[in-house]
Formats: C-alpha cells, sequence, structure tokens
C-alpha cells in the first residue's frame, strides 16, 4: 500500500490526479476519494458489473448468491452532513451483497458531542467495522482520514460519500452510469454534448462528473449558470488540460436544442458565507421550463443529482427523458458493483452472470 510509504504532508502537496496512484492496490480501488481516481476501463467495467448485478438480484436464487458474498463484512455509514439518497443507496448495496451495516447520522448522538475529533472516531469504526462509507462538509477530510487508516492497525478502506463542496466520486459514478445505459444504442458517452445547469460553483457532483467526462473522446461540456454560481477555474483548467471542448454560458435556453444531456442542479445555499447570499441571486433562468422540452431533441436526456427544488416542475417527470428517477435507482447498483470490486468480489459476479 503506497499510502503508508509516504507522509501525509508530502501526500497533501500532490496533486489531486497525481494522488491517484496512492489509493489503489493491486490494481483495484482501495480507497475511493476522488473522481481523478477512476480511467476508462474502470468506468466500463462497473457499469457493465453494475448491470451484472442488476439482472442477477431479479431471481431469487440470484438474490441469495449476492448476498453470501460479502456476508462476513461490516460497513459503517458515518453521515455527518444531511443525505437521503447517498445514505439509503449505500445502505441497500451493502444489504444486496450481504454486508452488515452500522451508522452514525447525527454526531451529537456520537462521542463528537463530547469533543472527540473525527480523526479518532475514524479510527474506533476502523476497530469495528472492515469499510468506512464517510460523508463530510469538511473538504479534504476524507483524504486525511484514508491516510491515517492506511498507516495504522487497521488499514480498513474508506469510501468518500461526498465531501465539503469539492467531490462526490460516487454520484459521478451512477451519473456514468446512467449517461452508458441512455446512449447504449447510440454509440455510448463518446460524442455527445454534457450541459450542466445550476450552481456550478459549489455543486461537487458536477465537479466530479465534469472530470469523469474526460475519460471519453470528444465529450463536449458546457457550464449554464449565472455568474456568481459558475464553475470554478480549477475545474476549467483540469478540462484545459485534458483537451476538452468546453463552452460557458448564461444562456439555458439556447444551449439546450444542442445537449445530449442536461445535468440540472440545485442551490447550494448551506454553503452561503453571507446570509441570504444566495437569496439575492435570481436563478429563474435556469430552471428547465416546460416549453423546453419542445426544444430539447428526442434522443436526450435530463438528469439531477437530487434533492430538486423549482428547477425542475414535477410534471416534467412523465417525459420518458426525465431519467433522474431512474439515476438514482442506478446508484444502488453502482455502489454494490464498487463495494464488490474493493473486496474483490467482481470476478465471482461475472462468473454467476455468465453462467445463468
Ligand atoms: C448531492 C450532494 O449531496 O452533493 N446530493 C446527492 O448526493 N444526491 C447534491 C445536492 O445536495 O444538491
Amino acid at each position: 500500500m503506497k499510502l503508508k510509504n509516504i507522509s501525509w504532508e508530502e501526500f497533501l502537496k500532490l496533486g489531486v490526479v497525481e494522488k491517484s496512484s496512492y489509493l489503489v492496490e493491486d490494481g483495484r480501488p482501495f480507497h475511493v476519494l476522488t473522481a481523478q481516481q477512476f480511467d476508462r476501463k474502470q468506468l466500463d467495467d462497473l457499469g457493465s458489473l453494475a448491470t451484472a448485478i442488476r439482472f442477477i438480484a431479479k431471481t431469487e436464487a440470484g438474490m441469495k448468491f449476492l448476498r453470501n458474498l460479502l456476508s462476513h463484512k461490516r460497513a459503517m455509514l458515518y453521515f455527518a452532513q444531511p443525505s437521503t439518497r447517498t445514505f439509503l443507496s449505500f445502505c441497500a448495496a451493502c444489504q444486496i451483497l450481504g454486508v452488515e451495516i452500522g451508522e452514525v447520522r447525527d454526531t451529537a448522538t456520537s462521542s463528537e458531542f463530547k469533543g472527540e475529533t473525527q480523526e479518532d472516531s475514524v479510527r474506533t469504526f476502523s476497530s469495528y467495522f472492515d469499510l468506512i462509507i464517510m460523508r463530510t462538509k469538511i473538504g479534504g477530510l476524507v483524504e486525511k482520514m484514508a491516510w491515517a487508516l492506511s498507516n495504522s492497525e487497521r488499514p480498513v478502506p474508506i469510501i468518500n460519500a461526498g465531501s465539503g463542496k469539492d467531490q462526490h466520486p460516487t454520484q459521478a459514478l451512477l451519473d456514468v452510469y446512467t449517461l452508458q445505459r441512455s446512449f447504449e444504442k447510440l454509440g455510448g458517452i463518446d460524442g455527445k454534448r454534457i450541459i450542466f445547469v445550476g450552481d456550478l460553483a459549489r455543486g461537487r457532483t458536477v465537479r466530479s462528473l465534469a472530470w469523469l467526462l474526460t475519460n471519453y473522446s470528444d465529450v463536449k461540456q458546457c457550464f449554464v449558470a449565472p455568474d456568481q454560481l459558475q464553475i470554478g477555474g480549477d475545474i476549467l483548467e483540469l478540462l484545459r488540460r485534458a483537451g476538452v471542448e468546453f463552452e460557458v454560458t448564461g444562456d439555458l435556453k439556447s444551449a439546450i436544442p444542442r445537449a445530449d444531456a442536461v445535468y440540472m442542479t440545485r442551490v447550494q445555499d448551506e454553503w452561503d458565507v453571507k446570509d441570504g447570499e444566495s437569496a439575492g441571486i435570481d436563478t429563474s433562468r435556469y430552471f428547465f421550463a416546460r416549453e423546453y422540452l419542445n426544444l430539447l431533441g428526442k434522443h436526450a436526456v435530463i438528469m439531477h443529482p437530487f434533492p430538486r427544488r423549482k428547477e425542475i416542475p414535477p410534471d416534467i417527470d412523465h417525459d420518458p427523458r426525465a431519467v433522474y428517477w431512474r439515476q438514482m435507482r442506478n446508484g444502488m447498483w453502482i455502489r454494490a458493483a464498487l463495494i464488490a470490486v474493493v473486496f474483490q468480489r467482481d470476478e465471482d459476479i461475472r462468473d454467476y452472470y455468465n453462467k445463468n
């Protein structure tokens, strides 16, 4: 494990792409911290594994097979920030594979309330569990924990379930899986135009997905937001370096007709520095208006990581191009696939799938 052979200070100094090689063991992800650690082959493999799990889970015999794969493992879901879908889909993914779960969702009920550091909390979880799945509002904390665990007597893997405003790698994996499935008969993700809409400055799902898409050929990315909420310069710099074609605009209506996927997001006002900061920004031009359905290509899809507010009216849900409910369910399958890979049960799943 390379993370054992580098000091925290040295690791911290590395760029996000350089850090990736420290997170693998035997060629597979050990800690899952960033979108940057995944390459095209891994994305394709995870997608096909998720699909295999989805099919196997359709029968009782298949469910029994899956539930036996990791019934000797326990996972801790440590969610120090609100969550519905990520938490529940990780729970369901663990249950599918037979992994027993423990949870801390409210630090007011754990020893953190008594002044324990998050470092000590995570170290404690590693005494009782074989995997830690962690959501935190503190950017960079999950990396620190991964390093600390790798340098302890119980180096258990940690999966980032959303950290700060920065990264949400497993959401990006389920988003890519949704795009793979949506464009299955249309030549896949390569060559598509993805438009991101809403709070791109503080939306960690967008930041992680924008990077994952650099693994595909000729994908164009378009960032549609009011000036105050536009995508960070650091992401644009990563895209520039990756040779990705992108556009930054404030005009949603004219972006819609050329889109293959429209990725909507809500205003992330929990990050406001001043009270009412977001409320002062007019975001209504960044809502998906009903009439946009007529402008949107027949093959295109509308996505959203959820929770949604007013940016997608619920009556659009009936349109076959609105795939966000399927996207949500894909989260369960891709997270199950990821956990199976981390614990090296992917080959067993593929064997069963090919035989049945
Ligand atoms: C996102 C998150 O937590 O960053 N939610 C999710 O995981 N599906 C997006 C959001 O909260 O807007």
